[in-house]
């Protein structure tokens, strides 16, 4: 499993807004992506462009990871912010986020343009993509997509616009109603499992009612235990809310690394199966923590660069 990235949040803002652009800067979340798209009115397109090549190459931005979501492939709009953005940022865009994708050649088409572009401004370091599944043509497809690019990092599971493409006739982005159970239990777990099955990380979407916490945090939970990598807020008060459920409790970090530590002595005496404070361990065990471990390291690296 390649974990290229720490993504427990992804904090969108939208590239419109110099304001929150400003705010952005010095906000330490692991991933920050300044929207074109959805949160952008289609008589702003063209400042949040220039807007976000601005930020990217001239902020020090606090979390590590910068990217930016370009419209999707069937506007007017997508071609200028993909050329306006690998000329602009420089080295400094790590990823682009493609919305609305509906199929494996969406993905190969982005990956080629950024090749093109990327030799044009000499360019040493390929640029990620993230994608969003929220069409069901997305879902239906999911399997060939996440296998479409080497460049790509993540799938994101948009449930908002996924909810219309479905006529699933929900209130509120990212939220359930009343719906007996998970509403979007499939569809995340086809996320998971076809991002796992290519190294990816797979990224719960948006919950859109900033003012209610418990709601966030069961929604991040739901997608924690499916597999899932991280979920995205779209107001800095849900930051702390996607860590706290992504980030691996100190002490299952303390047993995990006492548990792997044990094993290899176990290993070393040529036992396969040993007791672990009273419960049986063998290499599954270890394996199954192997993941938790390694995310704990990352997020260790980064609190001590
Ligand atoms: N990024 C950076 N800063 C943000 C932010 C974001 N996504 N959302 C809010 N802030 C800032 C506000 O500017 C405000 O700053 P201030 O204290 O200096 O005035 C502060 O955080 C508190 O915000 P608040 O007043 O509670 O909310 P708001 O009414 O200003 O904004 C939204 C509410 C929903 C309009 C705003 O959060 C937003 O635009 N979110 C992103 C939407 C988006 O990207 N959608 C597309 C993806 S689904
Ligand atoms: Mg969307």
């Amino acid at each position: 499993m390649k974990i290229r990235r720490l993504r427990r949040c992804e904090l969108s803002v939208p590239g419109s807004s110099e304001k929150m652009l400003a705010k952005a800067a010095s906000i330490a979340v692991d991933h920050i992506f300044i929207d074109l798209e959805d949160a952008v009115a289609p008589n702003r397109k063209g400042q949040a462009r220039d807007n976000a090549v601005a930020a990217v190459r001239d902020t020090r931005f606090a979390a590590p990871t910068i990217a930016v979501r370009i419209n999707d492939l069937t506007t007017p709009w997508a071609l200028d912010d993909l050329t306006a953005l690998v000329e602009g940022c420089g080295e400094n865009l790590d990823v682009i986020v493609v919305p609305k994708v509906l199929g494996p050649q969406d993905v190969v088409f982005v990956d080629r343009l950024l090749s093109m572009l990327e030799r044009r401004r000499g360019l040493s370091r390929p640029i990620g993509i993230e994608i969003l599944i929220e069409e069901i043509q997305a879902l239906d497809r999911v399997e060939r997509i996440a296998s479409a690019s080497p460049r790509l990092e993540a799938l994101i599971f948009g449930m908002g616009d996924y909810a219309r493409s479905q006529g699933m006739p929900v209130s509120n982005v990212g939220e359930t109603d009343d719906y007996p159970g998970d509403l979007y239990h499939y569809h995340r777990n086809r996320v998971a499992i076809a991002a796992r099955l290519n190294g990816l990380d797979a990224v719960d979407g948006p919950y859109a009612d900033f003012r209610n916490p418990a709601k966030y945090r069961e929604e991040a939970r739901r997608a924690a235990l499916l597999g899932f990598a991280g979920k995205w807020a779209i107001h800095p008060a849900q930051i702390e809310l996607a860590e706290a459920v992504f980030t691996p409790d100190p002490a299952s970090v303390a047993k995990a690394r006492a548990m792997a530590a044990a094993y290899a002595d176990a290993l070393e005496r040529g036992e396969g199966a040993i007791s672990f404070e009273g419960t049986m361990i063998d290499v599954a065990s270890v394996k199954a923590v192997e993941e938790m471990i390694a995310v704990a390291d990352r997020i260790e690296a980064r609190r001590t660069p």
